[in-house]
C-alpha cells in the first residue's frame, strides 16, 4: 500500500491535510514531527507532507524537519512552518515577516511546475515568518503581495514549499494542488476504498484474538454499530454484541438496531430490556450531572452482569475513531483546545480487565460510515446524526418519567421525521441542512388556549444546529414554513405540550444539547 505521512508541527489543521489525502483514497497518517523514524516509515510512506505550526523557525527548541525525511529522497510538501523549516533545514533563510497575512489572500504562479497551475487564485494565508532567501536549488514558484516566494520548489528533488493552506476549504483550488502532489508527484495509488480497509481490518482482528471470545457493547451509535458488525465480519460467532434497551432511546430505535444487526447482517445481537432499571434509578432525580453519573454506573453494572454471563471475555470491541486518537496524542495544539469532554455512557468498567479491539482507530467518520454501508448496514443507521451516550434523560429536562419521555419522543419524531422529509436531516455540501436536530421537553408549563380551553402544559423546545465538528456549532437556518408545520404538527400531536419554541442560540456561548 502506498501511503503519505504527515508531520504534525501543531497547526489546527493538520488533520485537514490528512482527510483531504484520504479522500483521494490514498492512505494517510498523521504523526507528531518528533516520532520515531520507525513508527513513521512503518506506514511505507511514498511522500512526506509537513504542516504549518504556531513556531518560528528560529526560537530555541523550535521543531525542524527530522533528517530521515530528508534523506529519504521521497517527495516532501513543507505547508506554512513546514515550508519554513524545510527552508531553514536546507540553508535558505526565514525572515520575521513586518506584517502577518491572514485571511484570503491571492497569489500569481510565476513559474512552470507540477504543483500549481499557472495564474492568479484566491488562497488562505495564516502566516507571520516568510521565506527570503529561498534553499539553493529551489525557485520561486508564486508570489502574493507580501512575499516574493508565495511557493517554491526544487523540481529535481520533488521538494516543494507553499506559504498557504491547500487543505482548507478556504483555498478554492486547494485540493487539486494537494492531488497533484499526492497523485503526480509521490506517484501514490489510491487503494484506499472500503473494500482494502475492510480487508486489512478483518486481517488485524483476527491476529490480535485468535480463538479468544470478544465482546461488544451497541449502542445504536454510528461508530459502536461499524465497529461491531466489522469484528463480527472478522470472528463470526466468538463476537457475544449487547445491546442495552435503556429507555432513552428515541422513537423505534431498539427496533431498527435489531433489525440491523440480525436481519441485515444475520449476526445474534442480545438486547437486555433494563428499562424499568433505568427508570427506577432515575425517579426523582433532576440535576443534570446526577442523572448522567445515574445512567453511566448503571451501564456498567449491567454491563459487568452481561460479562459475566458471557464467560467474561477478555477483549471488548472500541468504536474509537481516528481523531478521537489524534487529539489524545497531538503537541501542544491539542492540549489548550479539548473543550469537548469524553462523556460516554459506555465508559469502561474499571474493575474490567479488557483488551481493546478498536477496528476504526485509524479512520476518519466518512470512512466509518463508507466501511458501514460496504458491510450491509443500513443508510439510516449509518448516517445517523450523533446521539449522547445518556439518551434522551439528557433532553428531557427536569424528572425523567415513561410520560415524560413518551412526550418527548413523540415531538422528536415529528421533528426528524419532518427534517428528514424535507432532505435536511443531514449537513449538505452547502452547510445547509442539520448536523444535529433534537427536541428537548421542558419542564415549564405555560397557558395555552385549545378550542375554547385553556391549557397549561409543558414546552418543547426544538434543537438544530449546523457544525462540522461539534465543538463550536451555529442554529440551523430552517425555513419559517418547515418551522410552523412542525410546532403546528407537534402541539396537535402530542398530548400534554401546548408550545414550541426554536432555539437559536450559537455555541460556544450555549451547547449543542441543554444538559
Ligand atoms: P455539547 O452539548 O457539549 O455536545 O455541545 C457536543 C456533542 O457531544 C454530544 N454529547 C454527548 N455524547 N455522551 C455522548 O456520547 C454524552 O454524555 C454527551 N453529551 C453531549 C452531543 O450530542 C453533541 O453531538
Amino acid at each position: 500500500m502506498e501511503a503519505i505521512a504527515v508531520l504534525d508541527f501543531g497547526s489546527q489543521y493538520s488533520q485537514l491535510i490528512t482527510r483531504r489525502v484520504r479522500e483521494m483514497q490514498v492512505y494517510c497518517e498523521l504523526f507528531p514531527w518528533d516520532a520515531p523514524a520507525e513508527t513513521v516509515q512503518a506506514i511505507h510512506p511514498c511522500g512526506y507532507i509537513l504542516s504549518g505550526g504556531p513556531n518560528s523557525a528560529y526560537d530555541p527548541g523550535a521543531p525542524f524537519v527530522p533528517p530521515y525525511v530528508l534523506e529519504s529522497g521521497l517527495p516532501i510538501l513543507g505547508i506554512c512552518y513546514g515550508m519554513q523549516a524545510l527552508t531553514h533545514a536546507l540553508g535558505g533563510v526565514v525572515a520575521p515577516s513586518t506584517e502577518r497575512e491572514y485571511g484570503l489572500m491571492d497569489v500569481t504562479v510565476t513559474a512552470q511546475n507540477p504543483l500549481l497551475p499557472y495564474g492568479t487564485q484566491p488562497v488562505w494565508m495564516s502566516h507571520g515568518d516568510r521565506i527570503e532567501r529561498a534553499p539553493d536549488g529551489f525557485v520561486s514558484l508564486a508570489q502574493s503581495a507580501n512575499s516574493p516566494i508565495a511557493a517554491m520548489g526544487n523540481l529535481a528533488q520533488k521538494r516543494y514549499g507553499l506559504q498557504f493552506h491547500p487543505e482548507v476549504r478556504h483555498t478554492p483550488g486547494g485540493m487539486e494542488i494537494l492531488r497533484h502532489f499526492v497523485m503526480e508527484i509521490c506517484e501514490a495509488v489510491p487503494d484506499w476504498t472500503p473494500g482494502s480497509i475492510i480487508h486489512q481490518a478483518v486481517e488485524r482482528i483476527q491476529k490480535q484474538v485468535g480463538d479468544q471470545p470478544v465482546l461488544s457493547a451497541v449502542s445504536g451509535g454510528v461508530d459502536s454499530s461499524v465497529a461491531t458488525a466489522l469484528v463480527f465480519k472478522a470472528i463470526g460467532k466468538q463476537l457475544s454484541a449487547v445491546f442495552v434497551d435503556t429507555g432513552m432511546l428515541r422513537h423505534q430505535e431498539r427496533e431498527s438496531v435489531e433489525e440491523a444487526f440480525k436481519r441485515n447482517l444475520n449476526m445474534p445481537l442480545v438486547t437486555v430490556d433494563a428499562v424499568d432499571r433505568y427508570l427506577a434509578a432515575l425517579k426523582g432525580v433532576t440535576d443534570p450531572e446526577t442523572k448522567r453519573r445515574t445512567i453511566g454506573e448503571l451501564f456498567i453494572r449491567i454491563f459487568e452482569e452481561e460479562a459475566r454471563r458471557l464467560g467474561s471475555p477478555k477483549f471488548l470491541v472500541q468504536g474509537t475513531i481516528y481523531p478521537d486518537v489524534v487529539e489524545s496524542a497531538a503537541p501542544d495544539r491539542a492540549k489548550g483546545m479539548r473543550i469537548k469532554s469524553h462523556h460516554n455512557v459506555g465508559g469502561l468498567p474499571k474493575t474490567m480487565d479488557f483488551a481493546l479491539v478498536e477496528p476504526l482507530r485509524y479512520l476518519f467518520k466518512d470512512e466509518v460510515r463508507a466501511v458501514g454501508e460496504a458491510l450491509g448496514l443500513p443508510a439510516e443507521l449509518v448516517w445517523r446524526q450523533p446521539f449522547p451516550g445518556p439518551g434522551l434523560a439528557v433532553r428531557c429536562l427536569g424528572e425523567v418519567n415513561a410520560e415524560r419521555l413518551a412526550r418527548l419522543r413523540a415531538a422528536d419524531h415529528i421533528l426528524t421525521g419532518e427534517l428528514a422529509a424535507a432532505g435536511l436531516l443531514r449537513m449538505k455540501p452547502d452547510a445547509s441542512g442539520t448536523a444535529q436536530a433534537f427536541a428537548v421537553l421542558l419542564p415549564v408549563q405555560s397557558v395555552g388556549v385549545m378550542g375554547d380551553q385553556r391549557t397549561y402544559q409543558e414546552a418543547v423546545a426544538l434543537r438544530a444546529v449546523t457544525t462540522d465538528d461539534f465543538m463550536t456549532a451555529d442554529w440551523a437556518r430552517l425555513p419559517h414554513d418547515l418551522l410552523a408545520r412542525i410546532a403546528n404538527r407537534i402541539v396537535n400531536e402530542v398530548a400534554g405540550v401546548n408550545r414550541v419554541v426554536y432555539d437559536i442560540t450559537s455555541k460556544p456561548p450555549s451547547t449543542i444539547e441543554w444538559e
